[in-house]
């Protein structure tokens, strides 16, 4: 047994009295490719070792009980009667996912289920796709189902956009539940096909640093960023006839229509092209085994993010400054919607400690908080570990 699957292995035999099936969703953290998934384009993200777990076992109802460890809380709902939780909300999330997976015509059995993770709330780390994507994953356990895992993606995203009302791309819910070890997807968010990168091998590692400012803007600004990439699109599409998203177009498609578009409008839309290109690039470069390269290239998806799309802000920045001023720091950027949250450091092995240790120092004398600070080993995605 692993030991992080012990608490609610015993939680469960406590509050239910029986053996329980056991699911991990891990969170994730996107290496490049930044508000592109919306677009159609290209991201590129890693599941990480930092999960939600649930112990659920089949009830002969219709009936769902969720206890929360990390919220000392429980709810139970029905399944033929399901609406949202103001005063629980993390239960919106298995909530909906009910919904959706009961709308797509999937059979449930009713479920009791213990939940606890360490997927840091409020992060940008995709605890609320780690959430989903458990729950899904547990229906299917407990009801003898089973979801094509990029089906299942997309059904945890339909829960997010239409019952949970946040208005993401497919990221989080692919990698959380398609993700494998030690490896990046280069994920086509119009295709949704997916290829596992290796992410540079022994020498390297994915760090990430939390501002701890909750990412207050994130929900309004990311809607407008999506409305500005329509409004491009809509300005783009009489001059370069059959383009149906911002994927479509190229860096000197859009440098050379650059007089249709309002000034705002036109630095969404470079962000967003170029970081589809460099995302691509990055992935090339990793392939050759040039850590440098990808680092370069993470390093201009920062400065596109701050400067074009501006979603980054002050907190974000001085922890990208301060991972620049430590040597054996290969790239470092904001990673998620922005607004606070994380950014995404690729740091050489040897060099890990000294950037925990100057990284929160500089942010530390600057702010005023001490960010937290993870060294994350690229892990499998969503699994069903049995009982
Ligand atoms: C959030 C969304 C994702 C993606 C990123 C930005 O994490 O949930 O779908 O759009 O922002 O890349």
């Amino acid at each position: 047994m692993m030991p992080k699957l012990r608490l609610v292995r015993e939680t469960f035999a406590r509050e239910f009295g029986e053996r329980a099936i056991l699911v991990r969703a891990p969170g994730r953290v996107n290496l490049i490719g930044e508000h592109t998934d919306y677009n159609e384009g290209f991201v590129f993200p890693v599941a990480i070792d930092r999960e939600v777990r649930y112990a659920v076992g089949p009830r002969d109802d219709r009936r769902v009980a969720l206890i929360s460890v990390n919220f000392q809380a429980r709810v139970e709902f029905s399944l033929d009667d399901i609406g949202k939780d103001a005063e629980q909300p993390w239960s919106n999330y298995v909530r909906g996912v009910a919904v959706v997976l009961q709308e797509a015509g999937h059979a449930l059995r009713g479920m009791n289920a213990v939940i606890e993770g360490d997927v840091p709330v409020g992060s940008g780390l995709s605890s609320s796709a780690a959430m989903e994507i458990g729950a899904l994953l547990a229906f299917e356990a407990v009801s003898g189902l089973h979801v094509d895992p990029v089906r299942a993606a997309l059904l945890a995203q339909k829960a997010e956009n239409e019952f949970v009302g946040v208005n993401c791309g497919i990221m989080d819910q692919f990698i959380s539940r398609l993700g494998v070890k030690g490896h990046a997807l280069l994920i086509d968010c119009r295709s949704l096909s997916y290829e596992a990168v290796p992410v540079g091998g022994e020498a390297v590692r994915v760090v990430v640093a939390d501002t701890r400012v909750m990412r207050g803007l994130v929900d309004s600004e990311y809607n407008r960023r999506r409305a500005e990439c329509e409004r491009a699109v809509a300005l783009l599409q009489p001059l370069l006839p059959g383009i149906r998203a911002l994927r479509d177009v190229t860096p000197a498609q859009l440098q050379a229509h650059a007089a249709a578009l309002p000034a705002e409008t036109l630095r969404r839309a470079r962000h967003v092209v170029t970081e589809d290109d460099r995302c691509l690039r990055g992935v090339a470069a990793l392939r050759r085994g040039d850590v440098e390269a990808f680092g370069h290239l993470m390093d201009e998806s920062h400065a596109s993010l701050r400067d074009d799309y501006e979603v980054s802000c002050r907190e974000l920045d001085l922890l990208v400054e301060a991972a620049h001023a430590v040597p054996g720091v290969l790239g470092s950027r904001m990673t998620g919607a922005g607004f606070g949250g994380c950014t995404v450091s690729l740091v050489r092995a040897d060099a890990v400690a000294r950037f925990c240790a100057e990284v929160a120092r500089t942010y530390e004398a600057a702010t005023g908080k001490s960010p937290e600070v993870y060294v994350c080993a690229p892990e499998a995605g969503a699994e069903v570990l049995g009982s």
